[in-house]
């Protein structure tokens, strides 16, 4: 889950992290009482969860509380990179920024550890620093089980070369952040600017966090941090049910069992899609091993809930859940449906293979459900599912 720049913001102060005054608000006239208790000026910075805001012409300098309302009118609603602004933060103005760095914590998959970066050429350009300037970045690893001590701290600044009297502040920062992304389960932190002041202080002036959602059963906090206005309806739904869900925009929901089998049955109905007027996948949903009837029922009822969904697949692959356990609960789910008034109006295309296969066949053709059609083989399923979607478009 990604955090909005004020989120980033306030644990950062919440773990020590030196970082600016700041509020967020969602009128323009609330800038001007939080301008005044800012002293007068404020930064107004517009909170999507996109990089360059800037540039975007969405963090602008308010001189006054009457400026900064005028400025927060200007941004608020502002389109950037297709990301609506509905939140403005104000934050106190930093004075006079002589020098401004980026330093990064992130999970690095590629090479199963964390990374490091830093660079003292941060600032908004720093994506171009990087492409045209790998040098200029420095990348370190860092081990999970040792993380990052007051050492691993001097090594990252030495090696992204920073200047000696900021050296020791810039290090602190570094513990408290790998602290901080530590504590709070995070797979992204990122600080861009790090600012050094005229004064010779350096502060966070831009936060970048995205938490690890597989940790929320011992981050009771981070719950409150969720977007609720921005969740798609169907994918809150589904997260409601314990469903690994995600909406996505074509007419064909797909259920599968197994990430694995769901994630390849898109790319089937995508392929078979280009001959069906170019309908596509309308959703990942996987209702993983076991699925009983009610998990069955829950899926299909997510996803026939879906208004731009014109038809459906339901690829299987029996294993430790034979087949006809789950043919079972198609059936069952189907009644399920029923028996709750929602009549299932769109067709579904069924394919079972794998343990016990025969037998769920067989009890879906006795059912003989007027809108359930058996296809055996994955290819001929996801080309009857594309036909059906493209038929009903
Ligand atoms: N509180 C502040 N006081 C003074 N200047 C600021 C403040 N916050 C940001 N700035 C200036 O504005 C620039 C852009 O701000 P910021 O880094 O928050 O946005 P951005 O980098 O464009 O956004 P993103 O990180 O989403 O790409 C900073 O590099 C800094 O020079
Ligand atoms: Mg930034």
């Amino acid at each position: 889950m990604d955090l909005f720049e004020y989120q980033a913001r306030d644990l950062f102060a919440k773990h020590g992290v030196p970082v600016l005054a700041g509020e967020v608000i969602d009128t323009p006239e609330a800038a001007r009482a939080v301008t005044e208790r800012l002293g007068g000026r404020s930064v107004v910075k517009a909170q999507v969860k996109v990089g360059g805001r800037g540039k975007a012409g969405g963090v602008k300098l308010a001189s006054s509380p009457d400026d900064a309302v005028e400025k927060a009118g200007q941004i608020l609603g502002m389109d950037i990179k297709g990301h609506t602004v509905h939140k403005v933060m104000l934050a106190e103005t930093a004075p006079d920024i002589a020098e401004e760095y980026y330093v990064s914590y992130l999970l690095d998959r590629t090479n199963r550890t964390f990374l490091a970066m830093a660079s003292v050429e941060g600032g908004m350009d720093i994506e171009e620093v990087a492409a045209t300037k790998p040098e200029a970045l420095a990348k370190i690893p860092i081990d999970a089980n040792d993380g990052v001590s007051q050492e691993k701290a001097a090594e990252i600044v030495a090696a992204a070369k920073f200047p000696a009297e900021v050296a020791d502040q810039v290090a602190d920062i570094l513990v408290t952040l790998w602290k901080t992304f530590i504590a709070e389960d995070a797979l992204l932190i990122e600080v861009n600017p790090l600012a050094k002041l005229a004064d010779g202080r350096v502060i966070a002036l831009d936060g970048k966090v995205s938490l690890d959602e597989n940790a929320d059963f011992r981050q009771p906090d981070h719950e409150a941090l969720e977007d609720k206005a921005a969740a798609n309806p169907l994918e809150a739904a589904a997260k409601a049910k314990n469903l690994n869900y995600v909406k996505l925009d074509g007419e064909v929901g797909i259920i599968g069992n197994g990430a694995g089998l769901v994630m390849s049955t898109l790319d089937v109905v995508a392929y078979a899609g280009e001959g069906h007027s170019g309908v596509k996948p309308a959703n990942f949903l996987d209702i993983g091993g076991g699925a009983s009837a009610e998990v069955m029922a829950n899926g299909l009822e997510i996803i026939l809930g879906d208004p731009d969904v014109k038809s459906v697949f339901v690829n299987v692959f029996g294993g430790i859940t034979a087949c006809d356990e789950v043919a079972n609960g198609i059936v069952q789910a189907l009644e399920l449906l029923k028996n709750k008034g929602e009549a299932v109006t769109k067709p579904l295309v069924v394919r079972l293979d794998g343990n016990n296969a025969e037998l769920g066949r067989k009890i879906l053709s006795d059912a003989n459900h007027p809108l359930v059609q058996r296809v055996d083989t994955m290819d001929g399923a996801a080309d009857k599912a594309a036909e059906l979607a493209a038929a009903a478009k």
